[in-house]
């Protein structure tokens, strides 16, 4: 394993590396990718095997150049309503951070979409993700670049410590921005509905395409659950989107979500772990404690002043990268606050609902 700077020259070695069948970390606008060739069936399956990732839980296929989307997806096939919401998606919110959901096209090895007649493609804006996928195949499959069920890099060091030499090239091109994985919107049926909430927050889909479904319904937790318990019931139904597990982006320690109210009237034990989203809650909180400042203690939104939807974008962009400082600390358990939901604070509200989720 290199890791490499995001120079041309060095973006071109990782791009020949996943034209060889190879694997390359790389960042993006949302978090990093583990990019491998998408149409190499045995680059596909090292990086299921990299992030010993279930091969029921399809991967993310990034272009960057909306010609090369009829590559991956059928667009022809869609219904006339839904292409003509594609064509004001892709006006108006790529490149960016939303994946579709879209029907897929043959060339497109099933190990990639888990055997799902639909891919997901994503037109990522960060120039040094743009350059790796021109210079490499043109479509470049990135799942994000963690083990499975963990959190999620937002830095070139965490990746490196998190798949060390299980991946070729790590490019390291700084904090990603946003944070948070992408939206992932399944545009195949009316209405369009978001699998997973991320950086395209709804209210600025909804703008565009007007209503959205949210929720990808059933979660293999609750099929695996439904089949326990009713093992001679009809076949079940296929979910929506199978990576969507109940438990996910989840630190080691066991993580508690609170609102702030709750939050408030939890008092300091020095073994635990305190993640506030804003610093006003923080600092009523310290008042009541007696505690001023503590390497324990952590802010998502430390912005003061700024309007809820300033501070989500904020604290988005902290996320993950504070829960790796807080999982290297050991603590006996995390307690987190819930964001307010505008903006980006239903992905931060559903990451830290997954990462809860773990302990059950
Ligand atoms: O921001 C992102 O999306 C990052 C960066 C690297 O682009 N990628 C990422 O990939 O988060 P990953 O593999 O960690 O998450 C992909 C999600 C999973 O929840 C998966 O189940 C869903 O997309 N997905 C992929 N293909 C799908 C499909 N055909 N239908 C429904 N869901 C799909
Ligand atoms: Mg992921």
């Amino acid at each position: 394993m290199r890791v490499i700077t995001s120079c041309d020259e060095d973006i071109r070695a990782a791009a020949e590396a996943i034209k060889a069948g190879r694997l390359a970390a790389f960042p993006t606008e949302t978090v990093y990718g583990l990019g491998g060739d998408a149409f190499n069936v045995s680059a596909l399956a090292r990086i299921f095997e990299a992030k010993r990732r279930p091969r029921f839980d399809p991967l993310i296929v990034h272009i960057a150049d909306l010609s090369t989307l009829d590559m991956t997806a059928e667009t022809g096939s869609l219904a006339p309503s839904l292409r003509a919401k594609l064509s004001l998606l892709c006006r108006n919110l790529w490149p960016g951070p939303l994946t579709l959901v879209l029907p897929k096209q043959p060339a497109v090895p099933g190990l990639a979409t888990s055997g799902l007649p639909t891919v997901a493609v994503r037109f990522p804006s960060h120039p040094v993700a743009q350059k790796l996928i021109r210079y490499s195949t043109g479509a470049v499959a990135a799942p994000s670049a963690n083990p499975f069920g963990y959190l999620s890099p937002t830095k070139a060091s965490h990746v490196q410590e998190q798949l060390g030499e299980r991946v070729d090239f790590i490019i390291d091109g700084g904090n990603a921005g946003i944070g948070v994985e992408s939206t992932v919107l399944d545009l195949t049926e009316e209405p369009a509905r978001i699998l997973r909430p991320g950086g395209a927050p709804r209210e600025a889909i909804e703008a565009i395409i007007g209503h959205v479904e949210m929720g990808s319904l059933p979660t293999h937790a609750v099929l695996r659950a439904a089949s326990c318990a009713a093992p001679c019931a009809a076949p079940l139904p296929a979910p929506h989107s199978p990576g969507q597990l109940a438990s996910h982006y989840a630190p080691n320690a066991p993580l508690f979500l609170h609102d702030a109210g709750a939050m408030l009237n939890l008092s300091f034990c020095p073994d635990e772990a305190y993640l506030f989203f804003d610093e006003e809650t923080r600092g009523e909180w310290n008042m009541r404690n007696a505690v001023d400042a503590d390497g324990r203690i952590f802010t998502l939104a430390r912005g003061a002043n700024t309007g809820t939807v300033d501070k989500t974008l904020e604290a988005a962009a902290n996320l993950f990268d504070i829960l790796h400082i807080i999982d290297k600390i050991k603590p006996s358990a995390i307690h987190a606050q819930k964001s307010p939901d505008a903006g980006l604070g239903a992905a931060i509200n559903d990451r830290l609902t997954r990462a809860a989720a773990k302990r059950r």
